[in-house]
């Protein structure tokens, strides 16, 4: 089928307690494992490409690449996302090209121009047939276990996430409640503030809530770069039984890149360390698009329980 927006999936998603995986792409290998994963689980789900990952591939290859999996397996709901839109123009160039969903990523201006810029590519959006995940709260900072208590001001205000929404009709609100972009997201014990999202869930009951900076940083695929000759000492992320309580208390989109990140590098390293004679790139490339859709099928059936609600 067509790409589809995140409208059906999200409802769904509300309705029945379970969050839709939203994974980044960058390259072919990378959808490929993915979708794969979503097929073989019958679930929807988002692939989405950040700026740097358009800056590398090129628009119209992420594009068309998406479009053709989606042809692959023509019963399967794909959304193609837009993270982190810096500006209104690039969420247009997405819009202009194919894209069926953009973020418009304001957290970093003052709560008035985020929702005149949000506001401003949900009108542009809309008018095309595609939905908007705007931000509010500010992920950076957060990670710092000593800074927690002096960042409250970068969680997410619940009365201000009403506001928001009610002013930027935004389809979507990805919100800070502890989680970071990375590898490193806590320096002590792992933490979230599910008593937040449970405020924003109770005064905005039919927004789809987003979670950035969600990947698990999984051990075994840390301890396998680094068995193969990485170094990522000390890599801490999200316990899958937070994202699995996030993914029943209203949380829709649960976005992991890191995971992925980890996945594709380790199998890569694993070949070239126990192959050191390989060079065809299908050698390391096959391991790592099967690692990806392990990683994905995992996250779909254990953590967000997505699988069968295509
Ligand atoms: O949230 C950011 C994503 O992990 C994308 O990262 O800009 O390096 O592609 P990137
Ligand atoms: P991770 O770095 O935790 O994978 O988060 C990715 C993300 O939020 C992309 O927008
Ligand atoms: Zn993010």
């Amino acid at each position: 089928m067509a790409l589809v927006t995140t409208k059906e999936m999200f409802e769904k998603s509300m309705k029945e307690g379970f969050a839709i995986g939203a994974f980044n792409v960058n390259n072919m290998e990378i959808i490929q494992g993915i979708v794969n994963a979503a097929a073989k689980n019958n679930s929807p789900v988002i692939l989405q490409a950040s700026s740097s990952a358009i800056k590398y591939a090129g628009i119209n290859y992420l594009v068309n690449m998406v479009k053709t999996a989606s042809l692959e397996y023509p019963n399967l709901q794909i959304a193609l996302h837009l993270d982190h839109g810096a500006d209104f123009e690039t969420c247009k160039m997405c819009i202009d090209a194919g894209f069926t969903s953009v973020m418009i990523d304001g957290s970093k201006y003052d709560f008035e121009e985020n929702i005149r810029v949000t506001k401003e590519v949900v009108d542009y959006a809309h008018a095309h047939g595609v939905v908007v995940e705007a931000e509010l709260g500010k992920l950076a900072g957060i990670e710092d276990e000593v800074n927690v208590s002096e960042s409250d001001s970068s969680y997410t205000d619940p009365v201000q996430a009403k506001e928001f929404v009610e002013r930027t009709g935004c389809d979507s609100l990805a919100i800070a409640i502890g989680t970071s972009h990375g590898a490193y997201k806590f320096k002590g014990e792992a933490k979230l503030r599910f008593d937040i999202l449970a405020k924003i869930k109770e005064l905005i009951p039919n927004t789809p809530i987003v979670l950035h900076g969600a990947s698990s940083v999984i051990p075994e695929l840390v301890d396998m770069c680094n068995e193969f000759g990485g170094n990522i000492p000390g890599a801490k992320g999200v316990p899958d039984e937070m994202l699995i309580e996030a993914s029943k208390s209203g949380v829709s989109k649960i976005n992991v890149d890191t995971d992925l990140r980890l996945a594709f590098t380790a199998s890569i390293r694993k070949v070239f360390n126990e192959s050191p004679e390989a060079f065809d790139p299908r050698k390391y490339l096959v391991p790592a698009r099967d690692l990806i859709e392990q990683t994905v099928s995992h996250k779909i059936v254990n953590v967000f329980g997505s699988n069968d609600k295509n």
